[in-house]
């Protein structure tokens, strides 16, 4: 198994915030501008970027270049070069790429303001208010409240845990039920946490494969399976053809990627991605 400490302060508060038009008059800052946050991945660069500038004055500027570029919804920054690249989408971890431990990324929050951290919504301003429906979010129709979660996909929520999952009954391989997540804008759900375990049923298809590397089992955003939540006796690889996850009633199970289960997707969202 690979170390992969980290813990859950380290991952919720490390957000920068662009607030460029300071509010003269109040004393406390005015959400005018966007809000990154920092995640927890930032071991290899990931590959698909749509922009990129090379040595950069500073992390900030990389997030400027973020904010005046209407597709870019999450950065990279190589500190040791100072390179700056910029994603049309979210980028989370365990996509390919070639490991370099100096990069850092930061996610765009279109429209969360932190009121709680001594923030204010710009009424002027529609990035917190106006739900981007043309970018594939949905309104909750009773409250009005914007969702990243697509909830007219039939995905549900967590109001604590803001995870946002659907159980998919329809009977499919795991790589064409990867397709399906990722239809829906996300991938098969990653249990890389205890609140996440906890939302896992039996006979379900999930988010982890040894596809790369025989028996190094890993979620789709690069941190390892903890093998203690295999179910006894698993995995067993039988007959060398068991490289995909599923949960089975006393614990996980690997199955062979060809055949047919239930199965779970997630959309990351801004909160739910670090919980
Ligand atoms: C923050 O600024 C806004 C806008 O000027 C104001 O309405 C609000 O009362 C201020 N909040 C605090 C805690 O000062
Ligand atoms: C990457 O993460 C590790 C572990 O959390 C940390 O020690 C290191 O400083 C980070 N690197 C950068 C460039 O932030
Ligand atoms: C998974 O199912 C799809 C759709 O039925 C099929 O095209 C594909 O070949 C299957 N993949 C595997 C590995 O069996």
């Amino acid at each position: 198994m690979r170390n992969w400490n980290y813990n859950i302060t380290d991952m919720i508060f490390p957000m920068l915030y662009l607030c460029m038009i300071p509010n003269a008059i109040a004393s406390n800052t005015t959400c005018s501008d966007l809000v990154y946050m920092k995640i927890k991945y930032n071991a290899t660069l990931i590959y698909g970027y749509s922009g990129f500038s090379s040595s950069i004055a500073s992390v900030r500027k990389c997030l400027e270049l973020c904010r005046d570029d209407v597709l870019c919804k999450s950065v990279g920054i190589d500190t040791s070069k100072m390179d700056c690249y910029l994603y049309d989408g979210r980028v989370y971890a365990g996509l390919p790429g070639t490991v370099n431990t100096d990069m850092i990324y930061y996610w765009q929050l279109e429209v969360e303001c932190p009121v709680h951290l001594g923030n204010s919504e710009d009424s002027t301003s529609k990035i917190y208010i106006e739900c981007p429906v043309h970018l594939g979010n949905s309104e909750d129709p009773t409250s009005n409240k914007y969702t990243e979660c697509p909830i007219h996909r039939g995905y549900s929520q967590d109001p604590i845990s803001k995870i946002c999952s659907k159980f998919y009954s329809d009977i499919v391989n795991w790589t064409h039920a990867q397709e399906i997540c990722e239809m829906d804008g996300g991938h098969l759900f990653v249990a890389d946490t205890t609140e996440k375990i906890a939302i896992l049923r039996a006979q379900y298809l999930i988010g982890a494969t040894d596809i790369l590397q025989e028996d190094d089992w890993n979620w789709l955003n690069g941190v390892p399976v903890d093998e203690n939540l295999f179910a006894s006796t698993q995995p067993s690889n039988t007959r060398d053809d068991e490289h995909c996850l599923a949960k089975y009633r006393s614990g996980l199970n690997d199955v062979p990627c060809h055949a047919g289960f239930k199965f779970i997707c997630e959309v990351p969202t801004n909160i739910a991605f670090n919980q």
